[in-house]
């Protein structure tokens, strides 16, 4: 059972065929040094898709399915299109499926056996929220972000610091270095579950713009923003561990990646690195087990 995926929710385009639990998978990634303008994006998705499909042209397929939600509707678009292009040629099936889902279930590829219930912390430049599954369909959403993203915020400091966009990894960089001290950045008066960061951008941008001259203050000021971090989402981890009795945390998205969150925050789960961006193959996994669950 050959399953063929398309991911362009956002800024990367990514195809892959599922073959007998094998999955190829070619993905192009833009670079952006400013951010993502959806128009060109658009453009760069279908010419990329146009590219990528030669490779996959010969293969047999049994299901077609793209990621659907939520995203760019521009970028989405192309993949809706081009989904149903394959879907007329081949003549089968298509899935839509959600991002999120994927990104989540994703922690699963190669692994022998799926359980539930469990709790995931999807932490992506676009969507901050906390996941409750008792089992694949019934699942629910038990925190989120009041305002900015995880990712997003990352990336309002570091632009605002004059970072290249994204910023990430030069924030990894920073947080590899030690430092004398650090910021005390207060938790934003919000329930426990929930995330806000609107109010710790500002706060950094102000402390920034004082300490200006100070020596590695960008390090400074991010390993404060990331302490602040770990702290908040291990206070999170024991209020839910009481509420809800699961012990079983998977952190997922492409803010999981960092190794800083992943020295930090111990006794959960953490989606393969590889898949912890945008991807296809989660999407083609997803498929599958749809189709077996
Ligand atoms: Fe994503």
């Amino acid at each position: 059972m050959n399953i063929i995926s398309l991911e362009s929710t956002f800024d990367d385009t990514c195809m892959c065929i599922l073959k007998k639990k094998k999955i190829l998978e070619i993905k192009i990634v833009h670079k952006n040094l400013v951010g993502v303008v959806p128009k060109i994006t658009t453009n760069r998705h279908i010419k990329n898709f146009k590219n990528i499909f030669k490779i996959f042209k010969k293969e047999k397929v049994d299901y077609i399915s793209y990621s659907y939600k939520p995203g760019l509707p521009g970028s989405i678009n192309v993949s809706k299109s081009f989904s149903m292009a394959l879907s007329y040629i081949y003549k089968k099936k298509i899935f839509k499926v959600n991002h999120l889902k994927a990104h989540i279930f994703s922690y699963f590829i190669g692994k022998k056996k799926i359980f539930f219930p469990f709790i995931s912390f999807l932490l992506t430049g676009a969507n901050t929220k906390i996941f409750l599954f008792r089992n694949f369909k019934k699942y629910k959403v038990i925190g989120k972000t009041i305002d900015n993203a995880l990712g997003d915020t990352i990336n309002k400091i570091g632009r605002y610091m004059n970072l290249k966009y994204p910023c990430h990894k030069k924030v990894e960089k920073y947080l590899k270095k030690k430092y004398d001290y650090f910021y005390v950045i207060n938790k934003p008066k919000i329930s426990l579950i929930n995330f806000s960061y609107s109010g710790i951008i500002t706060k950094i941008k102000k402390l920034y713009d004082k300490n200006k001259k100070i020596k590695n203050i960008k390090g400074i000021l991010f390993f404060s923003f990331f302490n602040f971090l770990i702290k908040d989402i291990n206070k999170k981890i024991c209020y839910i561990k009481k509420k809800y009795k699961i012990n079983y945390f998977i952190f997922c998205g492409g803010v999981s990646s960092s190794n800083f969150i992943r020295k930090n925050i111990s006794k959960v789960k953490f989606v393969k690195k590889k898949f912890c961006e945008d991807n296809a193959s989660m999407i083609s996994f997803y498929t599958y087990l749809w189709l077996h669950i």
